[in-house]
């Protein structure tokens, strides 16, 4: 039996178990049987969740991108590593080899070097869906500079939040991108956002669009001639099991964003090991994740997962939507892709089409099917498995983190009886348990709590980039030596998972998590506001969407409330992105208030999404009159 490769459910439970019982043997095992290391651990792993405090494979020394790429090309070198569609599907597709990726990765990390990076240095890359970006995450890998990939449709001020948080000293961009019919001006956001980041000294500017742009003098530099005149070898820098690889933002219920920090060996090891199991990668599959490279998905699972075995990988410029609906699906069948992986949004939104731009293509390659990032209703998840599965190919339907690194719960395909809205079991070497609000464990079947995992994975995050305290505070206070995932869960009676949503003030929109409270900051920021509570209410398509309630400075502000909207959703757009703007924005006159001053948040969320027959106990609202006001004028 190989660990590597689960190929039953007796298997995966043998596999569970051990996982359980001996975690030191078992990651051991895995860590031993597929990777190239420099120099082994002295140790598996040390532990204590009260500091927290976490390493895997202590002392190993490794490069991943040798993983990654080197340790492919004498068997494969001719294998097609990244497939690159464009936006545009007139435009030609772009197929490197592992060769080619060798060369660019290289020459890229040369770059980084002669223009003063080296390891340990943060280098934040603001980049579309084009292979340069892959290419940037590796070379900072190669040499061991810390990459912090931040998802180009983030606006300048939430750039260079995340710039300065994570001190970066150089900026990876584009002269623009495309996004189906739009054209978007990545540089002017770079340059807008760098004037409150001083320490950037070096902007590298890849050429996508053609469009006319300024390069600051003395600080930006077109990355093609670089490229073009470097060296084609770089020896990779060799690094620390715990060293750091990459910064990653996600958003808190207060504050700023938290910028989880991953480490070399654990986060290697974990997501090649699910990326095969949960993808079932066979030698000569194309595999495909929609998701971008800006999000942990596209890290985990465009870029490290599945080169790490040697896979080939596509990745896609565009949207869903351009030319038309049928895009995802004409692709499917341009490149024969059998491994397929969305966000349930997406499916939701697609499966509101005609059925027309599914049934013209070929889908017969597909053989596995994926989704990520919020919970799949049931009606998504029947459409995509009759109608893009043809009811053939599983559905593993996972659930993981920017926190977890890699996929915690997921049916193994072809191994673990799906049911739909489920994430079935937890992965090897994940213990997950339910927790009640007292802080007591639920055991047993047919209950449900607070999801916290019991026990240290690989490919955990070690810490929040400079604040330690929030780290622990956040993910190991709420329940003592158990990492708190921030969601509600249920176990059905034969132990299967259903992530049941977030308990925390995080709202999934779209699958992109928004945190209320900078959504908030960024509205009352305006200077007609006084104060503003947001919400979530349902969507059919978004999973959820955003319900601001704004208080006015001057009761019955005189301005048009049209335009109130378009400059409060513009200056929201500004802060963060246009992600985060509500579908709704009510102007009341005061919001519910406990009695020491906190908004009663359940009200509004009722409000919101139209269920207002019972608001549940109201009697320690201090002003329970402003209620009935809200309701009369609600959206
Ligand atoms: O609430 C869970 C939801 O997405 C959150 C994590 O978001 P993020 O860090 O952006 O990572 C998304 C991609 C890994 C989780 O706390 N979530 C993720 N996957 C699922 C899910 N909810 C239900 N089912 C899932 N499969």
């Amino acid at each position: 039996m190989s660990n590597y490769h689960i190929k039953t459910l007796e298997e995966y439970f043998q596999v569970y178990r051990k996982s359980v019982r001996e975690p030191e043997n078992f990651w051991q095992e895995v860590a031993e049987e597929h990777f190239v290391w420099r120099k082994k651990w002295d140790n598996v792993l040390s532990w204590d969740f009260s500091k927290p405090e976490v390493k895997w494979f202590e002392n190993a020394k490794l490069n991943i991108t040798e993983n990654c790429i080197d340790r492919h090309l004498l068997a494969q070198g001719d294998k097609t590593a990244i497939i690159w569609e464009p936006n545009d599907p007139k435009d030609e597709a772009v197929h490197l080899s592992y060769t080619e990726l060798h060369k660019k990765v290289n020459q890229f990390a040369n770059v980084l070097k002669e223009n003063g990076i080296k390891k340990g240095d943060r280098v934040c890359i603001y980049l579309p869906m084009i292979p340069e970006l892959a290419f940037a995450v590796l070379a900072c890998a190669r040499i061991g500079a810390i990459h912090s990939v931040v998802f180009a449709g983030f606006s300048a001020s939430a750039l260079a939040t995340r710039t300065l948080d994570a001190d970066c000293k150089m900026m990876i961009t584009s002269d623009g991108s495309y996004r189906g019919d739009k054209t978007i001006d990545l540089k002017g956001i770079v340059d807008k956002a760098l004037e409150q980041c001083p320490d950037v000294e070096t902007v590298l500017v890849a050429k996508r669009t053609g469009a006319d742009i300024n390069m600051k003098e003395g600080r930006d530099k077109w990355l093609k001639p670089l490229m073009d005149e470097a060296s084609d070898k770089c020896a990779p820098e060799i690094m620390d099991a715990e060293d750091p690889l990459f910064i990653l933002y996600t958003s808190g219920s207060t504050g700023k964003p938290k910028g989880m920090l991953h480490t070399t060996a654990g986060y290697m090891v974990y997501s090649a090991y699910t990326f095969k199991n949960i993808f079932k990668y066979e030698n000569d599959d194309v595999y495909w994740c929609t998701a971008d490279i800006g999000w942990i998905t596209g890290h985990s699972y465009i870029v490290y997962g599945p080169l790490l075995n040697g896979a080939t990988t596509l990745m896609f410029e565009g949207v869903p939507s351009y030319p038309d609906f049928g895009r995802f699906w004409q692709i499917v069948e341009k490149h024969k892709v059998n491994q397929f992986y969305t966000a349930p949004t997406a499916i939701r939104a697609l499966a509101k089409k005609n059925l027309e731009f599914v049934d013209k293509y070929d889908l017969s390659s597909l053989k596995v099917l994926g989704t990520v990032g919020e919970p799949i209703n049931e009606e998504a998840w029947h459409w995509y498995d009759n109608n893009i599965g043809k009811s053939k190919s599983p559905i593993v339907d996972t659930w993981w983190q920017t926190e977890t690194g890699g996929i915690m719960i997921s049916p193994i395909p072809f191994v673990t009886p799906t049911k739909p809205t489920f994430a079935t079991l937890p992965f090897p070497g994940i213990q997950p348990v339910l927790m009640d609000e007292e802080g007591k464990e639920i055991k047993g079947n047919q209950v449900d709590g607070r999801l916290c995992i019991k026990f240290p994975w690989p490919s955990m995050a070690r810490t929040i980039w400079g604040n330690h305290d929030r780290y622990r505070d956040t993910y190991f206070s709420a329940f003592k030596d158990k990492y708190f995932t921030g969601d509600g869960a249920l176990r059905d009676e034969t132990g299967y998972y259903r992530i049941t949503g977030r308990v925390d003030d995080v709202i999934i929109v779209s699958g992109h998590n928004l945190g209320t409270a900078p959504i908030e900051d960024a509205i009352n920021e305006h200077p007609a506001v006084a104060e503003s509570a947001v919400v979530g209410f349902p969507h059919e398509v978004k999973g959820n969407a955003l319900y601001g309630f704004v208080i006015l400075k001057e009761a019955g502000e005189s301005r048009n409330q049209d335009n109130l909207r378009k400059e409060i959703n513009q200056q929201i757009s500004d802060k963060i992105g246009p992600i985060a703007k509500p579908d709704k924005i009510q102007f009341v006159e005061g919001l519910p208030k406990t009695r020491s001053g906190k908004i009663m948040r359940r009200i509004l969320r009722k409000i919101a999404s139209k269920d207002t027959s019972d608001l549940g106990d109201t009697s320690t609202l201090l002003n329970p009159e402003v209620v009935e006001g809200i309701i009369e004028k609600s959206l």
